[in-house]
């Protein structure tokens, strides 16, 4: 018994906003952005708009593709570091608006997600516990932005920011300019089918938890919430950027190369490498470390920058629909996020 993937489905909100755009609200450009990370628009959530409401129309748009209503799903994985409420989770969130009641679990593995996400999908379904599950990355960045000149930055208002608002901005510069939003949903239905998870390894090393991290906002204050926080900007998140980097390129070949040594899988037989998007060149390094040709690698980290937990089913919906991924690909997945979370599988569509 293994699973397949029986429908897919994405939604990004609005306009996208390009490089050049967020010059409006903080010093960068487009030669910067580009050059370091291959990016040139993102889309960010609207106001009063949460992962789940993403996450609602990316189903819509799987349930459609997996020719199935709402009452065929029997349970919810629902992926995101920026979730609509601290708590309750966002899956269930997403159940009420899809009118079902089933158990609906919220991982938080960040831009890892999808790694983790693949064995809890394989567990239920093989213990019975589950057939036919919907899985979703969803994010919401927004909230995080370090400028909250949105009027500005979307060309609203004749209004100047005020210097003290771009210095604001420009101290999360290296940050800000990677996130995007966005959510993908996929639908995993029980198969007796050569189809599924064949391998996977994944991992974690919270000794890195410093390099990676939103530094406030969690419940060591009190209380959790306060204006210094806002002050000391410490709801955008830290990065480490040259160590996350690094961390990256040395342990993702590392990780794909003994995944296939221990099942036996010859690197020349996997027919797509679906990569998380958090750095064009961290990607090309990872696929010249491998002997990879750049045609087994899709992309589309130029359009929507870093989605965290929503890239890798937002590029499997577009591999998807365009075609490349195809019953019976062999596809290695990878992914490397905060904690340090990371790792890969080798998935049988
Ligand atoms: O999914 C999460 C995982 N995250 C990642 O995988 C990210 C991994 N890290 C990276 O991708 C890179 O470290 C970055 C793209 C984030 C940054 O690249 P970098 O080469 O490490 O740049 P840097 O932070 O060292 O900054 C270099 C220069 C600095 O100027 P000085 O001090 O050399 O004069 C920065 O102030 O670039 C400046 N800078 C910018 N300039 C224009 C930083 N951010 C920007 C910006 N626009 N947005």
């Amino acid at each position: 018994m293994g699973f397949e993937v029986i429908g897919t489905g994405m939604y990004v909100p609005g306009e996208p906003v390009t490089n050049t755009q967020l010059t409006r609200v903080m010093d960068t450009s487009d030669e910067w952005i580009h050059q370091r990370s291959g990016i040139r628009q993102r889309h960010f959530a609207a106001e009063g708009q949460g992962v789940s409401d993403m996450a609602f129309e990316a189903t819509k748009r799987a349930l459609e593709a997996a020719r199935i209503g709402p009452k065929d799903i029997d349970y919810i994985l629902f992926a995101t570091m920026t979730p609509d409420y601290v708590f309750p989770g966002s899956g269930a969130v997403l159940g009420g608006k899809l009118g079902i009641n089933v158990p609906a679990l919220d991982i938080r593995q960040q831009c890892g997600a999808m790694l983790y996400g693949l064995q809890l999908i394989d567990g239920l379904i093989k213990s019975g516990v589950a057939k036919t599950i919907l899985f979703i990355g969803a994010e919401a960045h927004a909230g995080f932005m370090p400028w909250d000149d949105w009027d500005i930055l979307e060309g609203k208002t004749d209004r100047k920011q005020t210097p003290e608002q771009r210095e604001r901005a420009n101290k999360h510069r290296a940050v800000a300019v990677l996130f995007g939003d966005g959510a993908g949903a996929m639908v995993f239905r029980a198969t007796d089918r050569d189809a599924g998870l064949i391998a996977a390894k994944v991992h974690s090393d919270g000794t890195y938890v410093d390099e990676l991290l939103i530094p406030g906002c969690g419940f060591k204050t009190r209380p959790y919430c306060q204006p210094r926080l806002y002050e000391e900007m410490l709801y955008v998140p830290y990065m480490n950027g040259k160590e996350v980097f690094k961390f990256a390129v040395t342990t993702l070949p590392k990780c794909a190369r003994q995944l296939c040594e221990e099942s036996k899988t010859p690197i020349e037989k996997i027919d797509w490498f679906l990569a998380h998007q958090a750095n064009a060149r961290i990607n090309d390094y990872v696929r010249e470390q491998l002997d990879v040709p750049v045609e087994k690698m899709p992309m589309n980290i130029d359009r929507y920058g870093n989605t965290s937990a929503g890239t890798l089913p937002i590029l499997i919906d577009e591999c998807t629909r365009d075609g490349k991924l195809k019953k019976g690909d062999l596809t290695m997945m990878f992914a490397l996020g905060a904690g340090m979370h990371w790792g890969c599988a080798l998935v049988r569509w």
